[in-house]
């Protein structure tokens, strides 16, 4: 596991480290997408939706609800995010601690995240650690990041070197995760992230906007590569 180092607030720029933004709604395909797309390019790969479950499950934790402004607003002040790698995969250390897979995939996170996800304070606490993941892969040694979310093409990195906007339509959503055997509210999610007036799930104009309902993942990830 690493550690993040102290970091300079600016973003250090190398003509050959390369930074590809994947966003698109629940279940388009984004993490799988990204996985494979970073092991074939030595990419390190960032998931920022684990950021917002992990500090829905602890804020869930504390007994903190969206509606909770003051104590909501504490609440993130006492928040300390470092970074964990292993192999290409990077994962949010919060407050200490790697959050349990279990944990910020439960039914419970799944129908509040959308809730914490929408408010400004909530983005702002963790933004400024996730455009530093950057400066994290190239210390590590990384050829460049891949990042997917609702926001990185539009809010986190709007000039990232590539950005890519997933779709699949609802029905092969829904299948792909209840194969996944997850009671999950897509939809619902769907409609909160693309309504939220602080970074909306919507495409950036420069985007390459990809339907995968009919592509195999294998598929995917060659047209990304393809288009790096
Ligand atoms: O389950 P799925 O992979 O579709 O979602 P996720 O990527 O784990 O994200 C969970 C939730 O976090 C989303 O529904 C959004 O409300 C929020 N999110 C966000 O607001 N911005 C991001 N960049 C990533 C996730
Ligand atoms: O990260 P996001 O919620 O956007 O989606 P995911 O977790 O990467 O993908 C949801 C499910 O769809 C996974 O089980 C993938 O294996 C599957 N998938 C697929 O069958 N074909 C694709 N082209 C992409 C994803």
């Amino acid at each position: 596991a690493y550690i993040d180092p102290p970091t300079p607030n600016h973003l250090m720029t190398s003509s050959d480290f390369k930074i590809i933004a994947i966003d698109g709604g629940a279940a388009s395909g984004k993490s799988s997408t990204s996985k494979k797309v970073a092991a074939r390019l030595n990419y390190l790969h960032v998931d920022t939706g684990a950021h917002y479950r992990a500090l829905t499950h602890i804020a869930l934790e504390a007994k903190i609800a969206p509606q909770d402004e003051t104590a909501l607003s504490h609440f993130l002040t006492t928040l300390t995010f470092e970074t964990a790698i292993e192999g290409h995969e990077a994962q949010m250390i919060l407050n200490g601690h790697l959050p349990d897979q279990s944990d910020i995939r439960s039914e419970k996170v799944n129908a509040t995240v959308s809730h914490f996800a929408a408010l400004p304070s909530v983005r702002n606490a963790i933004k400024a650690y996730q455009r530093n993941q950057a400066t994290v892969a190239r210390n590590a040694q990384f050829a460049g990041l891949i990042m997917d979310g609702r926001d990185i093409g539009t809010i986190i990195f709007p000039d990232a070197d590539l950005k890519i906007f997933l779709f699949a339509d609802e029905a092969t959503r829904a299948a792909r995760r209840s194969n996944e055997g997850q009671n999950d509210t897509i939809a619902e999610r769907d409609k909160l992230d693309s309504a939220r007036k602080t970074a909306p799930l919507t495409p950036a104009k420069d985007a390459f906007q990809i339907d995968n309902s009919k592509l195999t993942l294998e598929q995917v990830v060659d047209q990304v590569i393809a288009l790096n």
